[in-house]
């Protein structure tokens, strides 16, 4: 469209009312990245007046390092008719005259003219919609958080079992070396060096089940990096050593040892196994089930690795398959509702998903995927 085909011109006043209609702020500078106008968003956003800014250079408005790279940016744009901004909208960082620094967006347009040319910004404040997702992101931590919590209260026995057991070993150990030094003038070298080395052992197997439940409990951020998944579930499944005695309940972990790490967030694929197999837990033994068997299997499908809990418990049925996912829905007296949905938007912030089918050995398999090369 050319000029001429412009019903009429836009007369200065139509321009001045137009701009300081608009919800956004805008800003023309010209080809020496000067200020020319400065509409009433902008003063609201930036806390300038247009008096204050005009004829000053536009960096004014940004904080470092844009601010001393901007004479560039127009410099560059002058020799070689490259703008990177031109034409699409990005995300950057402004500066308001109180010194507070904000995430905006920017569009610059181009205004073409026989004697210069000028530029405009059109820009809109993002730091509330900023803030909303920071708001979301904390909320979907706590709940995160607050389900390890749940699953752990519901392992408290079988926690307190695995640290109670290298407890009880090396009270053993203390008991028999001091039976020892009873008996002999001069203890056995040999003997004592066995005994300091088993107790030494032992506590550091407490400890590091300690700091297992330290992980578990702590909340914090995701921090994904490379992980070994087969360790991980060996990790996970010692946690269920003691339920899975109680109940009489055979698992079985098939590693695929050949597996290459996975950019994983560990506590977080931790979670997932942890709600999976104790499901099935919960579903063989309100099943009342004798024989109960839970499998846990890993094989690599194409560009995803597939890690699969297997149980022969009752199952799901086809009127609750549409639900299983939904937020609170549980068939347990004690249910929450809420595992089996935040397993599936963990395994989507994966790059993932997480399906259910009815299993070969007639009860429930839920199969977790993973890309094996994730950029996220
Ligand atoms: N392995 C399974 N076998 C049978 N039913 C299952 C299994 N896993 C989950 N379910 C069903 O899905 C429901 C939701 O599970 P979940 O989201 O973990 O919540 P909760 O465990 O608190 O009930 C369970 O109440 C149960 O009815
Ligand atoms: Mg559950």
């Amino acid at each position: 469209m050319t000029a001429s085909d412009h019903p009429q011109n836009i007369s200065g006043s139509a321009i001045d009312a137009l701009m300081d209609a608009a919800v956004d702020a805008i800003i023309i500078i010209d080809s020496q990245a000067h200020i020319k106008r400065f509409n009433l968003a902008a003063e609201q956003m930036f806390g300038y007046r247009e008096q204050e800014v005009r004829g000053h250079n536009v960096k004014l408005l940004m904080p470092e390092p844009h601010h001393s790279l901007h004479d560039g940016y127009i410099q560059r744009y002058g020799e070689t008719g490259k703008a990177a901004i031109i034409g699409q909208g990005r995300e950057v960082i402004g500066l308001r005259k109180d010194g507070e620094e904000f995430p905006m967006m920017l569009s610059v347009g181009e205004i073409e003219q026989s004697d210069d040319e000028l530029y405009v910004g059109i820009i809109r404040d993002l730091s509330d919609m900023h803030a909303a997702q920071e708001k979301v992101r904390q909320l979907e931590e706590q709940l995160l958080h607050a389900d390890r919590l749940v699953i752990l209260g519901e392992l408290t026995a079988g926690i307190a079992h695995e640290i109670n057991q290298p407890l009880t070993a090396i009270a053993a150990y203390a008991d028999a070396g001091r039976k020892i030094i009873d008996r002999n003038a001069t203890p056995p070298r040999k003997e004592m060096d066995f005994i300091c080395e088993r107790m030494g052992e032992q506590s550091r197997r407490a400890a590091e089940v300690v700091q297992r439940l330290r992980k578990l409990v702590r909340s914090g951020t995701v921090s994904k990096s490379k992980h070994d998944i087969n360790q991980i579930i060996r990790n996970t499944l010692l946690l269920f050593e003691y339920e899975i005695k109680r109940t009489n309940i055979e698992l079985t972990f098939y590693p695929l040892e050949s597996l290459q790490l996975l950019y994983v967030d560990e506590i977080q694929i931790q979670q997932i196994l942890v709600n999976l197999v104790k499901n099935s837990l919960d579903a063989i033994s309100e099943a009342g089930l004798t024989g109960g068997r839970i499998e846990i299997r890993i094989r690599e499908s194409g560009p995803v690795v597939e890690i699969s809990v297997i149980d022969n418990g009752p199952g799901v049925s086809v009127a609750d398959q549409d639900k299983l996912f939904d937020s609170f829905f549980t068939t347990k007296p004690k249910g929450v509702g809420l595992g089996l949905s935040i397993c599936k938007s963990i395994s989507a912030a994966h790059g993932g998903n997480l399906r259910y089918r009815q299993s070969d050995i007639s009860g429930s398999t839920f199969t977790l995927s993973l890309p094996l090369e994730f950029i996220g």
